[in-house]
C-alpha cells in the first residue's frame, strides 16, 4: 500500500481513486464555520470532504469548494441520502437537492446513510441509476453490518464500492473488515477519534510519546496501516493541519498490535441493528 501523502488514493473496485484521508463535517454549522473548515482543509492539502444531507451544511461545503480555487476534478466530494428520503424516486430527488446545494454537477461518492429496513434496496436501485448515468463516480453504503451487505448483494446489480462505518480502536470491526476486504468493498471510518474520547487513552498516549506524535495522529495512522479510509472532523484550523501530519512515520507492528488489543466492540454512535431515526 502506498500512502505517502494527504493526496494518496486507494483504487475502488470500479477503478475510481479515493483519497485515504479526508475531512468530516458532521456537527459543523452551515455558513462561516463550515466554509472556514473546508477552506482550511483544502489549503492544508486535503482533497476529500465528507458531508451528508442531514448535516445541513452542503451549501457551505459548496461555497468553500468554489472559493478554494482547486479544480473540481482534483476534489473528492461525498454526500449521503438521509433515511426519510429513502426509496427509489425520493432518493433521486434527494440526490438532485444535494447537488444543487453543493453547487456541483456530479458527486464522487454517494452513500446510503443508514440501512433503513424495507427501503434500502429501492434506494440502492436509485444509486445504481445515478451511477450508470455518470452523475456520481462511485456509490456505497454506510452503517451496514455484514448481514445488511449480504442482503443487499442478493439483488444488487452493482456492488457497493465503500462501506462507511464507526471504526476506531474501541470498535475494530474485525468481522466486517474481513468481509469487506474479501468482497472488494473499501471500509471507511467514521468517528475515527471516537469523537475525541480516545485522545486521553493511556496506551495511545504512550505510543504517541514514543513517536513524538499526538494521540490523534497515532490513531489516524493506525487507520491507514489497517487500510481503512479515514475522515476525522475538526473545525479548528491547527487541528485540521495536525491531524493530517501522519505521512512521515509508521507504527511498528508491536504498536499496531497494542492498539488492536484496545478493541472492546464499544460504540459511541447507534448500532445499525437498533436505530430509531
Ligand atoms: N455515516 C455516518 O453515520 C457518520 C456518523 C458520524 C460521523 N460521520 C462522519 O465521520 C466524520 C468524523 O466523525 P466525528 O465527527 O463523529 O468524530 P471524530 O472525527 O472521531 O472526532 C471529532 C471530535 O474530535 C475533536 N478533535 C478532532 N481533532 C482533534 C485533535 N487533534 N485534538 C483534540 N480534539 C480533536 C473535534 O473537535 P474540534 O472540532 O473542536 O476540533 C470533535 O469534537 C464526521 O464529521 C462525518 O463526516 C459519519
Amino acid at each position: 500500500m502506498m500512502v505517502t501523502s494527504l493526496q494518496s488514493t486507494v483504487t475502488l473496485h470500479n477503478g475510481v481513486q479515493m483519497p485515504w484521508f479526508g475531512l468530516g463535517v458532521f456537527q459543523v454549522s452551515d455558513g462561516q464555520e463550515v466554509v472556514d473548515s473546508v477552506l482550511a482543509a483544502i489549503k492544508a492539502g486535503y482533497r476529500s470532504i465528507d458531508t451528508a444531507a442531514i448535516y445541513g451544511n452542503e451549501e457551505g461545503v459548496g461555497q468553500a469548494i468554489k472559493e478554494s480555487g482547486v479544480d473540481r476534478s482534483d476534489l473528492f466530494i461525498t454526500s449521503k441520502v438521509w433515511n426519510a428520503d429513502q426509496g427509489y424516486e425520493t432518493t433521486l430527488k434527494a440526490f438532485d437537492t444535494s447537488l444543487q446545494k453543493l453547487g456541483l454537477d456530479y458527486l464522487d461518492l454517494y452513500l446510503i446513510h443508514w440501512p433503513t429496513a424495507g427501503k434500502y434496496k429501492d434506494t440502492w436501485k436509485a444509486l445504481e441509476k445515478l451511477y450508470s448515468e455518470g452523475r456520481v463516480k462511485a456509490i456505497g453504503v454506510s452503517n451496514f453490518h455484514v448481514h445488511h451487505l449480504e442482503d443487499l448483494l442478493k439483488d444488487a446489480a452493482i456492488k457497493p464500492m465503500v462501506n462507511q462505518v464507526e471504526y476506531h480502536p474501541h470498535l475494530a470491526q474485525i468481522e466486517l473488515r474481513a468481509f469487506c476486504k474479501e468482497q472488494g468493498i473499501q471500509l471507511e471510518a467514521w468517528s475515527p477519534l471516537k469523537q475525541g474520547e480516545l485522545l486521553t487513552n493511556d496506551t495511545i498516549n504512550a505510543i504517541a510519546t514514543k513517536y513524538g506524535k499526538s494521540a490523534a495522529q497515532v490513531i489516524l495512522r493506525w487507520d491507514l496501516q489497517n487500510e481503512v479510509v479515514t475522515i476525522p472532523k475538526s473545525a479548528k484550523e491547527q487541528r485540521i493541519i495536525d491531524n493530517a501530519n501522519i505521512f512521515d512515520f509508521a507504527l511498528a507492528e508491536e504498536d499496531m498490535e497494542a492498539i488492536n488489543r484496545l478493541n472492546k466492540d464499544e460504540r459511541v454512535g447507534p448500532d445499525p441493528d437498533n436505530f430509531n431515526f
